[in-house]
């Protein structure tokens, strides 16, 4: 599927701004950007959505099987995460030589390890013997990688080293090179790194990314200090949370206490290949919503054009936000086809002693945005829905509420009767656009 043609005449208008400020602190955002030179499927606030050039109008084009079945799921693991460049995590996460990451891609475990020359490796994590998954987790192996059921043992660079009774395996000590583990892709932009399971990828990473880094800012995770991680369980297929991250109508409703200070109708969004930027500005200008929130120092190199919400999606399943204060990036696992792990990253500039000299308040706004941001404690699944909606809301939480977005529409979708009804023709759009990206890798006619 091609995407619209390019508007724009060539000016360059990225513009970035934090989103999602939250009342207790550091608030977990979308980070979108706008530019000129990119294709608009939207135009905001009065102006015709031009996503008319990929369908009459946005519809929505999955049916219930892509979000109950585990056939359905299978194919995506299989031709979709399989096959697509992921996020894995971030070359600071990595130091030094022997430090590795682990990760699903799709149908596929996969092993990205820092080499003793400081360039990454990835390998699939599955043992030339019987085929264990090697390692777990995140760790160092600067010894190599051994695997912990026959002991076969491997360099760094995924070779062969030994295997214990060696004299057991003619056919490998024959031939020892042919042992290896078997290569995955692995390329990193911006200080994040990214893994295909194939190590001949269809596209490579700047291919793949298209025009995101023109328009991503100078929001460098890398070099940013992270704030505790947080992680989720959705009971929802992970489309759904993905789904609900694009939807420009939400915002208005479903977050009318979380999400403040910033323009709605103002929203705009931007496909990049299959990747998603958005951004809408402040309500008034020059508030900085989320530094009025969190009282955080800015980061540096964030200008005026980006001091509303900047929020993203890279395709298919990483999502998150830029604002003046933090930048914050989660990924979707897949765990089954109604059940999805949520894993949040949230980022803010480094602090020095000089800071805290400076403003006295900085302690108690940076620990209420340690413990704050985003944890409040939903009511137990036996509350009605209308009380756990009302708990997450009455925290300002919009993880929650998304969360509980999530759920209810799985919830919903297993009845025989479910179906969607139509698509707000601008602030919808969005999940047209990620829908036909899903089945340009898992087409509807291919199912059975
Ligand atoms: S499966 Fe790895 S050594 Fe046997
Ligand atoms: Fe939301």
């Amino acid at each position: 599927m091609q995407h619209a043609a390019r508007e724009g005449s060539g000016k360059s208008a990225s513009k970035i701004v934090p989103c999602t400020p939250t009342e207790s602190g550091v608030a977990f955002c979308v980070f979108l950007i706008y530019n000129d030179n990119c294709h608009f499927y939207m135009k905001s606030p009065s102006g015709r959505a031009i996503v008319s050039t990929l369908v009459n109008e946005p519809t929505y084009l999955l049916n219930r099987e892509a979000y109950l079945s585990e056939e359905w799921f299978a194919r995506e693991q299989r031709e979709l995460f399989g096959r697509v460049w992921l996020f894995a995590g971030l070359e600071s996460d990595l130091p030094h030589a022997g430090d590795y990451l682990t990760l699903q891609a799709g149908d596929t475990p996969l092993v990205v390890v820092r080499q003793k020359d400081g360039a990454l490796a990835a390998f699939h994590n599955i043992c030339r013997h019987r085929g264990a998954r090697i390692v777990e987790g995140q760790g160092n192996v600067s010894s190599g990688l051994s695997c912990f059921y026959h002991r076969w043992h491997y360099n760094l660079d995924g070779s062969l080293r030994g295997l214990p009774q060696a004299e057991q395996f003619p056919s490998v000590e024959a031939n020892k090179a042919n042992f290896g583990l078997r290569r995955a892709s692995v390329d990193s932009w911006n200080g994040m790194i990214f893994v295909n399971a194939e190590a001949e990828p269809e596209a490579d990473l700047q291919t793949w990314l298209d025009r995101v880094p023109d328009l991503w800012g100078p929001l460098q995770p890398s070099t940013l200090f992270e704030l505790p991680r947080r992680e989720i369980e959705v009971q929802a297929n992970w489309k759904l949370f993905i789904e609900n991250h694009i939807d420009g109508y939400h915002l208005w409703h479903l977050h009318a206490t979380s999400v403040r200070g910033l323009d709605h109708a103002q929203q705009r969004w931007d496909a990049c290949g299959a990747h998603w930027m958005f951004y809408e500005p402040e309500l008034v200008t020059g508030t900085m919503p989320d530094r009025l929130l969190s009282g955080l120092p800015m980061i540096d190199g964030v200008d005026e054009t980006r001091y509303g919400s900047s929020v993203f999606m890279l395709f298919p399943n990483v999502g998150g936000a830029g604002g003046v204060t933090f930048f914050s990036i989660f990924t979707v696992e897949p765990l089954a086809a109604e059940r999805t792990r949520v894993h949040f990253r949230t980022f803010i500039k480094p602090l020095t002693e000089r800071d805290f000299i400076d403003d006295p308040e900085l302690g108690v706004r940076l620990e209420a945005s340690l413990s704050g941001s985003g944890d409040a404690k939903p009511l137990s699944d036996s509350a009605s829905f209308e009380d756990r909606l009302a708990a997450v809301s009455q925290e300002r939480d919009f993880i929650a509420e998304d969360k509980l977005a999530a759920e209810a529409i799985q919830a919903a979708e297993r009845s025989r009767h479910f179906s969607v009804g139509p698509l707000a023709r601008d602030f919808e759009a969005s999940i047209t656009f990620f829908q036909q990206s899903v089945l340009r890798h898992v087409p509807l006619e291919s199912i059975d």
